[in-house]
């Protein structure tokens, strides 16, 4: 069983703003951080909207609502979280600032705080050199977008992480409402390693003309029973971020394979960086 009480996230885009809400409606108390005063608004607009639409749905009080939402304190500085007994970053796919990152959580977080991250393919040994003699309590906990919805937590442990950092994660994610799910230190993980592959090969085989995209798209669909084609799912998730993901798992893995597709190259080049530009492979509509 779980003994957080509250936790610290730091960064609150899609996948913080996410995390922040899923332990307010689990009962955990969530400090949303982001140096970002306009990222942190529009955080608070998502876990309204999304605690609004369960009410209307009929799946939470107005009352439970409320309760989540006021378990969320919104702030611009790590330093007015130090109480919390949990830390994770979800910060922007980028080593050096990750590294920063620990470093701050580090110096704030007390002795007995998890720091953990959601990377999605950077090595957890590596991040955890930013911290020292802290690096036993240093984990990859990695969540799926959207967080309140997808069940799965990867947990990644690194060269250093101790068993009890471990266990302590299994049972907050639990705690949670998730099924964690353990996976080696190694480029990607399990989850991109398996998944990044097969959004590249939808754009080679959209780039050579296989099928257009919303065919390929149909045909993963409907053939594989998938929830998203691949290159739906690829906007979804962003497609810098599934270009940045593929260059860790290239430089990494060392394979070929892995590396990105010249279309979906081209596409983050031009800027079309999928949902929240507006428009990627698919036209959403200019933001
Ligand atoms: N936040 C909260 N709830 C959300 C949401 C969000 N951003 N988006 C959708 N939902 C909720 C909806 O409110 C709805 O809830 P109810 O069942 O209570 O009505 C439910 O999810 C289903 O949504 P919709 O009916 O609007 O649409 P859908 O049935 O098409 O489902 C989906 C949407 C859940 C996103 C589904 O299409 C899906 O599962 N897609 C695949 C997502 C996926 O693969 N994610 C992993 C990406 S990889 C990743 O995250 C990791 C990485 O490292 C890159």
């Amino acid at each position: 069983m779980s003994t957080v009480k509250s936790i610290a996230v730091i960064g609150a885009g899609t996948m913080g703003s996410g995390i922040s809400l899923t332990a307010a409606t689990s009962g955990i108390s969530a400090f949303q951080i982001d140096v970002s005063q306009a990222q942190l608004d529009k955080a608070k607009a998502y876990h309204a909207k999304t605690l609004g639409r369960s009410v209307e749905k009929q799946k939470m009080t107005q009352v439970d609502a409320d309760a989540a939402l006021a378990r969320i304190t919104y702030l611009t500085d790590m330093a007015g979280a130090k109480a919390a007994d949990w830390a994770v970053e979800a910060a922007t796919e980028n080593i050096e600032l990750k590294k920063k990152i620990f470093q701050a959580m580090n110096a704030t977080f007390g002795p007995n705080a998890v720091l953990a991250t959601n990377t999605s393919s950077i090595s957890i040994t590596d991040i955890a050199t930013a911290v020292g003699a802290s690096a036993s309590r240093v984990i990859g906990m990695h969540f799926f977008n959207p967080v309140p919805i997808m069940k799965l937590v990867e947990v990644i442990k690194g060269l250093a992480t101790s068993e009890e950092t471990t266990q302590r994660t299994i049972d907050l994610a639990k705690a949670m409402g998730k099924t964690p799910v353990p996976a080696n230190d190694r480029a990607g993980f399990v989850s991109n390693r398996v998944l990044m592959p097969l959004i590249n090969e939808a754009f080679h085989a959209w780039m050579e003309g296989v099928a257009k995209p919303e065919d390929i798209d149909q045909i993963m669909l409907l053939g594989c029973n998938f929830p998203m084609g691949p290159l739906r799912l690829a906007d979804f998730i962003g497609l810098d971020v599934c270009h940045d993901i593929m260059m860790v798992l290239y430089r990494e893995l060392g394979n070929p394979k892995f590396f990105p597709c010249p279309l979906l190259r081209q596409l983050v080049q031009a800027g079309r960086l999928g949902d929240k530009s507006g428009r990627g492979v698919f036209d959403y509509g200019k933001k």
